[in-house]
């Protein structure tokens, strides 16, 4: 079978509720992944990203649902290519009811972005969160990872892993499907931005636990099938941050 080419311009469906709506910005060599899920009468919007990039990741969430539908957002970590652009995303989505999903280390630092929706504390909350259609959205504290509140969220429903900066990579070719390069991309970010061996090795081994379908990350590409274990893998054995000092 060929390969599929991806229109990179528009929302690419990763699974039929599963959309990733980043900007392609053929320019940087770090490429931000937000992603939309959707489910019956929820829409939940995962690391929005930052304000250069609001114009083009709203227009891909206009082109798939209405942004009124959207009652939650995912906070993974503070920073700003994460979620800098939440004041202008909660403004368009005009929602009194919607809420921003972080851990309490985040939220005490996101209330600097000037937001006023409510927050929901994932650590007050069981590391949960219930839709209503009774699909779970868990969050796995991942500290340190790079951030002191950093969470990864696993969709039981489709055993989806969306893990912010965990599995991210830096390169000029990016795909939003791991291509055989990936390895070599993922440890380039992680040397730069996770605090060291020690404490990636022991989330990876949380992970192994994980019935996981498919990993995105905030960066670099999707992985799926047997990327997954060489990922975990090659992770559990990189020295990064302060071990390369
Ligand atoms: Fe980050
Ligand atoms: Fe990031």
């Amino acid at each position: 079978m060929g390969k599929i080419t991806l229109d990179y311009n528009n929302a690419i469906a990763v699974l039929r509720d599963i959309f990733w709506i980043g900007f392609y910005d053929q320019e940087s060599s770090l490429h931000c992944n937000p992603y939309l899920l959707i489910d019956d009468e929820d829409v939940v919007l995962i690391d929005p990203g930052s304000i250069p990039h609001f114009p083009i990741v709203m227009r891909k969430i206009i082109d798939t649902i209405n942004p009124a539908e959207i009652t939650a957002i995912v906070a993974s970590h503070q920073d700003p290519d994460v979620c800098g652009g939440l004041a202008v995303v909660e403004d368009v989505i005009g929602r009194k009811d919607l809420k921003i999903i972080a851990h309490s280390n985040t939220i005490r630092l996101i209330r600097h972005y000037g937001l006023s929706s409510d927050y929901y504390a994932v650590d007050k909350n069981d590391y949960k969160y219930l839709l209503k259609s009774g699909r779970v959205l868990e969050f796995l504290y991942t500290p340190y990872l790079h951030s002191p509140g950093a969470i990864v969220t696993y969709d039981h429903k489709t055993h989806s892993l969306f893990t912010s900066d965990i599995f991210g990579a830096v390169s000029q070719n990016w795909s939003l499907y791991a291509e055989d390069n990936f390895l070599d991309a993922m440890s380039a970010f992680h040397q730069l931005y996770m605090p060291g061996n020690d404490v990636l090795r022991k989330c990876m081994e949380k992970f192994e636990k994980l019935n996981i379908a498919r990993i995105l990350p905030q960066h670099g590409s999707i992985l799926e099938g047997e990327n997954i274990r060489l990922a975990i893998d090659h992770l559990k054995a990189l020295p990064c941050g302060n071990d390369l000092l």
